[in-house]
């Protein structure tokens, strides 16, 4: 409870006050204004000193002597403040970092990791310093797919067994590749401490990397949410079949949801007819346009063509095992109209709390 200023009322007996001497006082004879003006100039004094500490603190670390001041110290301080320009500021310097684009899907099978490996692949064709990140820590297949054979996964460095340059692997078909764990944990199964492990991770690839390919699991698991909210550009795949597309849709619209300025475009694969891609993009397009208020771009189709499947280990990824084939100059065309949809597919600089490590750790919070 606060304690009460006021005065019985008629209480006054101090005799200045009725011989005028205080003439203000009569229109207050409880004393209020004059407690009140006692306490501003007491608040004043007050502030007037933690500046003047505040000052000399500074003066003291930076090594600077208080320099003497036709002002005074408080005049000094005060002025110094306003006009002084000695306090300038410290820049705050922007970090550059890798471009991410998250590959994701609602339905499971859509061809994922088909397109992430042909995109890194073709990426790293163009002077790009390219590394595909495989977050399935299940089932990942991303080396089968670039042919190698990792001895540690991200599920040992996630379990304090590897570091990140042990697990790193320069393919034959150019990018590099952290390799995701094969039956070892799901990500829904991480810790905070292997989230955060995770976050440093991406942090250390985005800076050393100009893009940051991130296939990450299909469906709406908080895990995979957090992955595709922490990345610059979210890729969906989807096929035709409405079961693909209803699920394609439940991605974006809780991506969107949780965070406003996503950025999202589409590919189709697995098209039996020419054209018939753009014509299902068109429906997804409408709807998400309609009830999430995010706008798509469209990315283009991929044919159904058995020869991507790649049945032998070793076997190298389509854009260079049939570079001229209907497959590869689809997915050349993908990385041409991504690399205009996300301009400039490359590092760029970034505000230090706006950096895809950052973000990770940021929506990690609100996932839990
Ligand atoms: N355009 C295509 N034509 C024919 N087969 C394809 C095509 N794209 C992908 N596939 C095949 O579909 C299967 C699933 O592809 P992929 O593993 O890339 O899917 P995914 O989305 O990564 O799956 P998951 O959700 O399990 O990670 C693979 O056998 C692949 O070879
Ligand atoms: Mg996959």
């Amino acid at each position: 409870m606060g304690r009460s200023l006021a005065a019985p009322a008629g209480s006054c007996t101090n005799p200045c006050v009725h011989r005028g001497r205080f003439p203000w006082r009569r229109a207050d004879p409880q004393g209020y204004l004059e407690r009140e003006a006692d306490v501003r100039s007491r608040t004043a004094r007050v502030e007037l000193q933690m500046v003047k500490r505040t000052e000399t603190r500074e003066e003291l670390r930076s090594g600077r002597a208080p320099a003497k001041s036709a002002l005074g110290p408080r005049g000094r301080g005060l002025l110094g403040r306003l006009f002084g320009s000695e306090r300038v500021p410290p820049a705050i310097s922007r970090p550059k970092e890798a471009v991410s684009v998250a590959i994701a899907s609602g339905k499971g099978g859509t061809g994922k990791s088909f397109l992430a490996t042909n995109l890194a692949v073709l990426l790293n064709q163009q002077m790009l310093r390219v590394t595909l990140v495989d977050c399935d820590f299940g089932l990942a297949c991303n080396h089968l797919l670039l042919g190698v054979t990792p001895k540690q996964t991200l599920s040992h460095l996630l379990a304090g067994q590897a570091q990140l340059e042990d697990i790193l692997l320069t393919t034959p078909s150019g990018p590099q590749l952290v390799p995701g764990g094969s039956g070892i944990m799901q990500m829904a199964d991480l810790t905070d401490r292997q989230l955060l492990a995770f976050a440093s991770v991406l942090g250390e690839l985005a800076s050393a990397n100009d893009v940051l390919l991130l296939d990450v699991g299909a469906g709406i698991a908080p895990q995979v949410m957090l992955t595709l909210l922490a990345a610059d550009h979210v890729v969906v795949v989807t096929q035709p079949e409405i079961a693909a597309l209803t699920d394609a849709y439940a991605v974006i619209k809780c991506c969107a949801r949780l965070r406003a300025d996503a950025r999202f475009s589409v590919v189709v694969n697995r098209v039996l007819s020419p054209g018939h891609g753009e014509k299902t993009f068109e429906k997804l397009r409408e709807v998400t346009r309609r009830h999430v208020q995010v706008e798509l771009q469209y990315l283009g189709e991929i044919p159904e063509d058995s020869s991507v499947t790649q049945r032998r280990l070793n076997q190298k990824p389509v854009v260079l095992s049939d570079p001229d084939g209907a497959t590869a100059r689809a997915i050349h065309g993908i990385v041409q109209r991504l690399q205009q949809v996300e301009v400039p597919l490359a590092r760029r600089q970034v505000d230090p709390d706006a950096t895809l490590e950052s973000r990770f750790r940021e929506h990690r919070l609100f996932l839990g």
